[in-house]
């Protein structure tokens, strides 16, 4: 017997396992009830109680043998299958997600494309600025409260160093660099110390506009807006101008648009009124143009300023400005657009 047992354990090392069907006749011709092991047990039985001993050990271990070599064949066979998979040329693509611009950028770059249409350029300034840039040559009188502390983020001790709380300042910028003709568009991230809700941030953003030539005149500027307005909401959109005041323009302006929500008809977004206000206007006052180096007896402009989350609001009817700032990919996936 114990020469069958050195045989089988021979045999056993040589078989081949490399396939399924391999694999499974080594089970019935092994492991199975009526294999090679099974018969060894039954015939131990009949063996003389001396023998039991030596012999029982030299048959447990040429099972293990058996059901080891069986057991790793296996698992080589299914890592084997497993890894084939990865290679799949067959399967269907893994479908992988498309990011999207975030709305405040895509509202930007759409306020820029409309006025690009009609020959504005862009410029971009600081937003760590002086005070002659956001306020003095602005033509803001000294104790104006938009210097107020309670405002402005100064940087430091130094009042004269602070964070711009308006994009104005680029204007400031380019006059006193640029001679006219002058039509540039200047997006920005402005600061103002306010405190955080729906409807106020300390961070935003802004696009201003500025136009300086000879013989500017409020028409110019009225119907800039209206093709601005249009172009931005909708062909239906009316405008209307309020009579406003802004240091750096005279006369200044508050322009409304026709509701987006409701068409003008009063709903809950517009208060009822049917219009909503987006921006404030005016003629460059002539203290900001000889404050900058440009003759006023010369040349008159006109500038306008605009609220980017604003704009972004109403074009997207999004109710809460925090929600620009939070960067929940829920919120931000929403927007998908040509700019
Ligand atoms: N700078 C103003 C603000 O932040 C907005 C503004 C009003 C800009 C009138 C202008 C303008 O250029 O003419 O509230």
């Amino acid at each position: 017997m114990i020469d069958k047992i050195k045989s089988l354990v021979e045999d056993i090392k040589q078989s081949q396992t490399d396939s399924a069907e391999k694999l499974e006749q080594f089970r019935l011709k092994y492991l199975s009830k009526k294999g090679e092991i099974s018969q060894l047990f039954d015939s131990f039985r009949t063996v003389a109680a001396e023998e039991k001993k030596v012999l029982g050990a030299e048959i447990n271990k040429l099972k293990q043998l058996a059901q080891q070599k069986f057991d790793e064949a296996k698992e080589n066979l299914e890592n084997a299958a497993a890894s084939n998979d990865a290679h799949d040329l067959t399967r269907p693509g893994e479908p992988y997600e498309v990011g999207s611009r975030h709305p405040i950028s895509l509202t930007k770059n759409e306020i820029i494309d409309i006025f690009n249409r009609i020959g504005f350029t862009v410029s971009e300034g600081p937003e760590v600025e002086d005070d002659w840039h956001v306020f003095s040559s602005l033509n803001f009188p000294p104790e104006h409260p938009a210097r107020d502390m309670q405002d402005t983020f100064f940087i430091e001790k130094d009042p004269d160093i602070l964070l711009r709380t308006h994009t104005s300042s680029v204007q400031s910028r380019v006059m006193e660099k640029t001679q006219p003709p002058i039509r540039s568009l200047f997006p920005g991230r402005v600061f103002r110390n306010e405190a955080i809700s729906a409807r106020a941030h300390c961070i935003f953003h802004q696009v201003e506009g500025l136009y300086v030539a000879e013989n500017v005149s409020f028409a110019d500027l009225k119907q800039t807006l209206l093709y601005f307005a249009k172009e931005m909401f909708g062909a239906e959109t009316k405008i209307r101008l309020r009579p406003s005041y802004f240091p750096f323009t005279e006369p200044s302006a508050e322009m409304d648009v026709s509701c987006t929500i409701c068409g003008g008809k009063g709903c809950n977004i517009c208060k009822g009124t049917g219009w909503l206000e987006i921006l404030g206007c005016g003629m460059v006052d002539p203290n900001v143009l000889k404050n900058n180096g440009i003759d006023p007896e010369k040349y008159t402009g006109f500038a306008f300023g605009m609220g980017v989350e604003r704009i972004a609001m109403l074009k997207y009817q999004v109710r809460d400005l925090r929600l620009y700032f939070e960067n929940d990919v829920r919120f931000l996936k929403q927007f998908k657009s040509a700019y």
